[in-house]
């Protein structure tokens, strides 16, 4: 019997990418599963989409930005299932620019979507985890090891919930709730996925290839066997293990190849 059989699993953002996906392999895995997304046709239509394929599902909309909209989710959540044995905090978007040219209106976006969301809906769940000593699953990136260039915001968010992860593992010791927290690498995108500019403005993220890029699929299995296995952190991709590396032993190479990149990528219009 699957691991995740019959357990209630909250993903934030699992309208599309990458939360969409787990919130499919969860389904076939026999969990009760909480998606969530602000809302829209999307959402409807994973929901629809999950229960022709008989699964037990949920559809929550609720901006995780923002902390009453947490609270809601969660609440809905328990008064539906009951329980809550799984929160993975997948919501998340990027937005590009240099810190100089971005509207300072619209810096806060990242920090809510990326970081306030996760600990909001952490804070919330946790008096059910510690019930059912389930887990709590950060979903970062390589933009939280490293700063990237024209990534600030969204780097300082994913680099903030390296801290949550690790306090919150020292905090809930003894308790049997698993934290884990995932350095995911360079993904393929899913068609159309958006990101905001420096004006707060959502733009499709044009399409790119890169070595060592990982499929949305294989990034849902490596979250799931995380969870299964109670591993606390993990690097993805080959190029993000090299990464981490060489960020401990050689920073300044980092910094060095991470503005080259990053930078003229920018300059000539991403
Ligand atoms: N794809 C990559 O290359 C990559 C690399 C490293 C890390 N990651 C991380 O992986 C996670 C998933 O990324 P993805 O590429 O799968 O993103 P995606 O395809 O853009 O999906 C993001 C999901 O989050 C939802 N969302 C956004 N803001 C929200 C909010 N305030 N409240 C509730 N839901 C919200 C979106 O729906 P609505 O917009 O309709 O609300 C959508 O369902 C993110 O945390 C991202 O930072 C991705």
């Amino acid at each position: 019997m699957s691991f995740f059989n019959n357990k209630v699993v909250i993903v934030t953002g699992s309208s599309s990418g990458i939360g969409k996906s787990l919130a499919f392999k969860l389904g076939e895995q026999g969990a009760k599963v909480v998606i969530n997304s602000r809302g829209g046709e999307k959402l409807e239509q994973v929901a629809a989409e999950m229960s022709g394929k008989g699964f037990d599902v949920l559809a929550v909309p609720a901006n995780v930005g923002k902390l009453d909209e947490c609270r809601q989710l969660v609440e809905t959540t328990l008064k539906h299932y009951g329980r809550i044995d799984v929160l993975i905090n997948n919501a998340g978007a990027n937005m590009h620019g240099r810190v100089e040219d971005t509207d300072p209106e619209v810096l806060h976006l990242p920090l809510e979507i990326n970081y306030l969301s996760a600990l909001y809906m952490t804070k919330f769940c946790l008096p059910a985890l510690k019930e059912s000593k389930g887990g709590v699953m950060f979903v970062s990136s390589l933009a939280g090891i490293h700063g990237l260039p024209i990534n600030a915001v969204y780097s300082s968010a994913k680099m903030g919930l390296r801290a949550l992860a690790e306090c919150l593992k020292a905090e809930l010791t003894g308790t049997g709730v698993y934290v884990g927290i995932a350095y995911v690498g360079i993904t393929e995108n899913e068609q159309g996925k958006t990101i905001y500019n420096g004006r707060g403005e959502k733009f499709v993220r044009p399409d790119f290839k890169m070595l060592g890029m990982q499929s949305i699929a294989d990034v849902a299995d490596d979250i799931l066997w995380m969870i299964r296995t109670r591993r606390f952190k993990h690097v993805f991709t080959f190029p993000g293990k090299l990464q981490a590396f060489l960020n401990s032993f050689a920073p300044g190479l980092v910094q060095y190849l991470l503005t080259k990149a990053y930078l003229r990528r920018y300059n000539n219009g991403w």
